[in-house]
C-alpha cells in the first residue's frame, strides 16, 4: 500500500487534469442535442481506462452507451462492482454560473463545472485508485468490475435491461457507488438508504386557442387555474400527499433510527440559511432529516402556462402543464403510486378541461443492512482516506439502479459519497472539493485492500 500511496501523491495534478478533460465534455443525457457529446464522454472514459492497461468496452444500448471494464479475477477474494455515471444534468440556467458550466475552473480549492461532483469527479476516484494499484503493484488484490453508464440522470432505463441480460458478467459480492455526499465537511458518511422516485408530466387543455380574458374570462375554465388547483389538491395542509393509498406501504421509521438521526450534528437554522429561506417546511410530525431521508414527498419540478413575455397580456391560456415527482421510501411501489395518482387527478379535474398524463422514470427506495462486512470494510477504508470514521446516514436523492443491483445481483451496495451538501448538483455553480477528490481516491485505494481481506 505504501507504493500506492506514493503514486497517488505523485499523480495529484495528473488526476485533476484528467478530471478537467472529462468535465469539458457536455454529456447531458436529457437533451438529444447533446447525444454526440454523451458518446464522446463514453469514448473518453474507455480510452482513459485503456491508457493504463484495462481493456474497456463501450457497450451501445437503445439509449446512451455503457462503459465496462474489469481487472483479472482473484480466486478466493470477493468481487467488487463499481457503478457510476458519466452523464450530467442540463446546465441551465446558464446565466447563473460564475464560470461556464463546461469550462472547469478552480476557486478556493473547488473545481466548478457541471458533473464535478455528480458524478464525474466522484466516479473517477475509483478509476484513479484502480490505475494506482495497476501502475504500482501491477494487479489488484480482488477483482474490480467497472460499469459506468450514460443515463443515470434520465432514469437508467436501458441499464435495467442490460443488467437482466448480463447477470453473470456483472456477478459480484458488493457494489461500490460514489454518487452521494458526506454528512458535512470533515464528516464523511456511508449512506445506507436512498429514496426512490416517480416522475410525471401533466398537460391540461381548455379552449381550442388562447382567448381574450376580458371577453371570455369567467365563462370557461382557465387551464392555469385548474392546474394550480389540481397540483395544490395533491397535498394537504399538513404536507401529506392526498393520493389514495399513498402511505399504505411506507416503511415507518423505527425509534432507534429516529434517535440516530437526532444524534447527528445537524444545525437546522444554518441549513435554512444556506438555502436562503427564512423557515423550513414539510410533513407535520417529522424532523428535517426525517423529511429529507425517510418520508415520501411531492414536488413540482416545472410549471408552464400563459404569457411569459415582458409586460402584461390579458389572456386566458388554452393550455397549462406541469412536471412533478414524488420521492418514495422503501416498500412504496412506483406503479401503485401512479395508479393512485390517476384516480386522484380524475377527482380533481374540473369540467371543461382535458388532461393528458405522461409517466417518466420510476424507481423504488432502498435501505441496506448495516451489519454487512463489506460496509464495515468500507468504513475502515474511509477512515484511511479521510482520517475520520464515517457516520451512517440516509439520503433523499435517488440512484434508480441501486435497488436492482441489490435484488438482481444479491450484492451489498456501498454508497460512499465524497461530495458535500452544498456542491450544487443539478444547480448552477456545481462544484467538487479537490481535497475530497484526493481523499476519495485514497479511500478507494484502501477499499480494495480492505475488501480483499474479507473471507470469501
Ligand atoms: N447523485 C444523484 C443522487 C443523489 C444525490 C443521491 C445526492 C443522494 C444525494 C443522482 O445522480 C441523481 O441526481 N439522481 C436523480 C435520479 C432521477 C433522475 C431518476 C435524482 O435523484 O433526481
Ligand atoms: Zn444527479
Amino acid at each position: 500500500m505504501d507504493d500506492v500511496r506514493k503514486y497517488l501523491q505523485s499523480q495529484r495534478e495528473q488526476f485533476e487534469a484528467d478530471l478537467f478533460e472529462l468535465l469539458r465534455i457536455p454529456s447531458v443525457s436529457a437533451d438529444p442535442a447533446f447525444a454526440g457529446d454523451v458518446q464522446r464522454g463514453a469514448a473518453w472514459l474507455a480510452d482513459h481506462l485503456r491508457s493504463f492497461g484495462l481493456p474497456a468496452e463501450v457497450i451501445p444500448t437503445a439509449g446512451h452507451p455503457l462503459v465496462y471494464a474489469e481487472t483479472p479475477p482473484v480466486p478466493g477474494a470477493p468481487v467488487a462492482l463499481v457503478y457510476g455515471h458519466y452523464d450530467v444534468q442540463p446546465p441551465d440556467p446558464l446565466d447563473e454560473w460564475t464560470s461556464p458550466a463546461f469550462e472547469p475552473t478552480v476557486r478556493d480549492g473547488n473545481v466548478y463545472a457541471r458533473g464535478a461532483t455528480d458524478d464525474k469527479g466522484q466516479m473517477l476516484t475509483h478509476v484513479n485508485s484502480v490505475q494506482a494499484w495497476l501502475e504500482t503493484v501491477g494487479k489488484l488484490p480482488l477483482q474490480v468490475k467497472l460499469l459506468i453508464e450514460g443515463e443515470e440522470e434520465v432514469g437508467s432505463e436501458h441499464l435495467e435491461a442490460f443488467l437482466a441480460e448480463n447477470k453473470d458478467k456483472l456477478a459480484c459480492d458488493c457494489v461500490v457507488v460514489s454518487d452521494t455526499a458526506q454528512f458535512a465537511p470533515g464528516v464523511p458518511a456511508i449512506t445506507y438508504g436512498l429514496r426512490g422516485i416517480t416522475y410525471f408530466e401533466l398537460k391540461l387543455t381548455g379552449p381550442s386557442q388562447d382567448l381574450h380574458s376580458g371577453v371570455f374570462g369567467g365563462s370557461v375554465a382557465n387551464p392555469a387555474i385548474a392546474l394550480a388547483k389540481m397540483l395544490a389538491g395533491l397535498i394537504d395542509a399538513d404536507g401529506r400527499v392526498t393520493i389514495p393509498g399513498f402511505y399504505d406501504d411506507v416503511a415507518p421509521l423505527t425509534d432507534a433510527e429516529r434517535a440516530e438521526f437526532a444524534a447527528l450534528p445537524f444545525d437546522e437554522p444554518k441549513f435554512a440559511q444556506q438555502l436562503g429561506v427564512d423557515a423550513l417546511d414539510g410533513e407535520a410530525g417529522f424532523t428535517t432529516l426525517e423529511r429529507r431521508w425517510a418520508r415520501p414527498t411531492f414536488d413540482v419540478n416545472g410549471l408552464t402556462s400563459g404569457y411569459q413575455g415582458e409586460g402584461a397580456k390579458t389572456v386566458l391560456p388554452a393550455r397549462a402543464s406541469a412536471k412533478f415527482s414524488f420521492r418514495l421510501v422503501p416498500n412504496q411501489d412506483p406503479a401503485k403510486i401512479a395508479a393512485g395518482l390517476k384516480q386522484r387527478l380524475a377527482e380533481l379535474l374540473p369540467a371543461g378541461i382535458k388532461m393528458d398524463l405522461r409517466e417518466f422514470h420510476g424507481a423504488p427506495g432502498v435501505v441496506m443492512p448495516l451489519d454487512s462486512p463489506y460496509l464495515q470494510a468500507a468504513a475502515r477504508a474511509i477512515e484511511t482516506g479521510f482520517d475520520r470514521r464515517p457516520v451512517f446516514i440516509r439520503e433523499g436523492g435517488s440512484i434508480p439502479i441501486v435497488n436492482t443491483f441489490a435484488e438482481a445481483l444479491d450484492a451489498d451496495v456501498l454508497l460512499l459519497g465524497w461530495g458535500q451538501n452544498d456542491d450544487n448538483p443539478h444547480s448552477p455553480n456545481e462544484k467538487f472539493s479537490l481535497a475530497d477528490f484526493h481523499r476519495g481516491i485514497a479511500a478507494s485505494a484502501a477499499l480494495w485492500h480492505e475488501l480483499a481481506a474479507i473471507d470469501n
